[in-house]
């Protein structure tokens, strides 16, 4: 019934993850001394590093990252903030237990910069995607989306703030659905059983 979570920065999703309850059972970071790993380590979650600096390729880095991954046997693997794109085998392999948050009302703004692009494109509402990962990029099946106001003086940091208090409520309870054994994926569609609603709005 477990998660690995795989990042490679502050890991402020990771923390919310644990405070939630969601069951981490360890954390893999393509990054030498991000912060999640050290809140990994606070919370006594095996947290390893596999940096890909150290692959000859993609494909090569993908099969150490399975490999660690496997040897740990979890139910689901979430993405939270992990800034390498993986390869479609690898997509593959996680089909349907690979699930990402991205910080956008999908499918706008994929990719990186979202919170500066959201204001250069004057949206007005803007927010986080919880998605199953798929080949491609930031485009796989949506299982919950959280919507914030854009504001005239928002700034980038302003919104990311704002987006990511959203992201913090909105992935335990995308991952807890799934582990739930809630979440139904059909015709690349999601929905969850009983009902709960899937869209979030921020004041
Ligand atoms: C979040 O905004 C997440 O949506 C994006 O990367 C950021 C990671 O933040 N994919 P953190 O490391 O969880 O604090």
């Amino acid at each position: 019934m477990s998660v690995v979570v795989l990042l490679s920065g502050r890991g402020s999703n990771l923390r919310a993850l644990v405070e939630a309850g969601i069951p981490v059972s360890g954390v893999i970071s393509n990054v030498a001394g991000a912060g999640g790993l050290a809140i990994a380590a606070a919370r006594g979650i095996p947290a390893q590093t596999i940096a890909h600096r150290d692959f000859a390729s993609r494909e090569a880095f993908d099969a150490a990252l399975a490999a660690a991954i496997d040897g740990l046997a979890p139910k689901l693997v979430a993405l939270a903030g992990f800034m390498r794109i993986l390869t479609p085998g690898f997509a593959q392999r996680y089909a349907g237990r690979l699930v990402n948050i991205h910080p956008s009302l999908l499918p706008s703004f994929t990719g990186l910069d979202t919170h500066a692009r959201a204001i250069a494109a004057g949206v007005k509402l803007h927010g986080c995607t919880v998605h199953f990962v798929t080949a491609e990029l930031d485009h796989g099946p949506i299982i919950a989306q959280a919507a914030v106001p854009v504001r005239g003086d928002d700034t980038p940091d302003t919104l990311a703030a704002r987006v990511l208090r959203e992201e913090h409520a909105l992935y335990p309870r995308a991952l807890r659905w799934f582990l739930d054994g809630r979440l139904v994926l059909e015709n690349g569609q999601v929905r969850v059983k009983g009902g709960d609603a899937q869209a979030f709005f921020a004041a």
